[in-house]
């Protein structure tokens, strides 16, 4: 039997990931007492690798003072104002590595916030990115994650909306969200925010599990994008796994399939996802 293996062309890192790990990596070499505002990616492979060069991770904006923090950097999900605020006002090199599309949401709530709409973000509450476009919000701001929070919103009467969405939101569900607000409200302007870096991630996995008899998705525990592209897997396909990095899989369980996909999260480096690729490949040459 052979194996056909398949990788995702839209595996691994994105574009405002792979911005702000580099940014990192860049001050690292030119500055001390570099700090990122959390870990920069949900993966401990970057964030060790990043403290073996002098970077480290504070969590609170009090921390700056107790750790001669000489610079500081936001990871690519962003902050809430005031905390950019917090951090500009201790003195310390800030160096903003929010990716371009969030800062996109951050404007576009506070000027339809100006405009006098009330705010409603599809996404989930705890995530850092949504936390930080709270806070950038100057009305009243709602958070909506399921179809049975949108049928259960109670909404202040005929106050004009607009709806934004978490980057990483699965667009199908994004969709059934909106119908159900659009049917309560009046005045609903949409602005779909979802990233196409997710959307394309989302729909090649998809159409990879559909046509693979087993499906990996790599991707930090801790990775919530990584996990709806495993939700979304396992919908195609019953034999996937969700994996860190090649130790956590078992590569003989592939003996006895044809084919495997493999797609990773947008906080996976390169090296992870190759290893994991050339093992598969292994297999293949092993089989012969
Ligand atoms: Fe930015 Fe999209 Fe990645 S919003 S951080 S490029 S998933």
């Amino acid at each position: 039997m052979t194996l056909r293996v398949r990788l995702a062309d839209t595996a691994g890192f994105c574009f405002g990931v792979k911005r702000a790990v580099d940014m990192v990596y860049q001050e690292a070499e030119t500055s001390n007492n570099v700090y990122t505002f959390g870990p920069i990616i949900h993966n401990e492979s970057v964030v060790n690798d990043l403290e073996s060069k002098g970077v480290n991770v504070i969590n609170d904006v009090l921390e700056i003072k107790d750790n001669d923090v000489g610079t500081i950097i936001i990871r690519a999900h962003g902050v809430p104002k005031k905390t950019l605020d917090a951090m500009e006002s201790c003195k310390v090199k800030v160096v903003d590595a929010t990716c371009p599309f969030v800062r996109k949401i951050y404007n576009i709530v506070t000027s339809q916030g100006n405009e006098g709409r009330d705010i409603i973000i599809i996404g989930s509450d705890t995530h850092p990115e949504v936390e930080g476009i709270k806070g950038w919000c100057n009305t009243k701001v709602y958070v909506v994650e399921s179809e049975e929070e949108a049928n259960n919103l109670e909404l202040a009467d005929d106050k004009p909306l607009c709806i934004v969405s978490q980057t990483t939101f699965n667009h199908i569900k994004f969709k059934n969200i909106v119908d159900i607000i659009t049917s309560k409200a009046k005045d609903v302007m949409v602005v779909n925010t979802i990233c196409n870096a997710t959307k394309e991630r989302q729909e090649e996995a998809y159409k990879l599990a559909e046509e693979s008899d087993v499906m990996l998705v790599i991707g930090g525990k801790n990775s919530s994008n990584s996990q709806k592209l495993y939700n979304i897997c396992k919908d195609k396909c019953k034999n996937t796994f969700f994996i860190q990095n090649a130790k956590d899989f078992d590569f003989s369980i592939l003996d006895n399939y044809n084919s495997v996909g493999i797609t990773a999260g947008a906080s996976t480096p390169n090296n992870i996802i190759k290893e994991v690729f050339d093992l598969c490949q292994k297999k293949v040459l092993n089989n012969y």
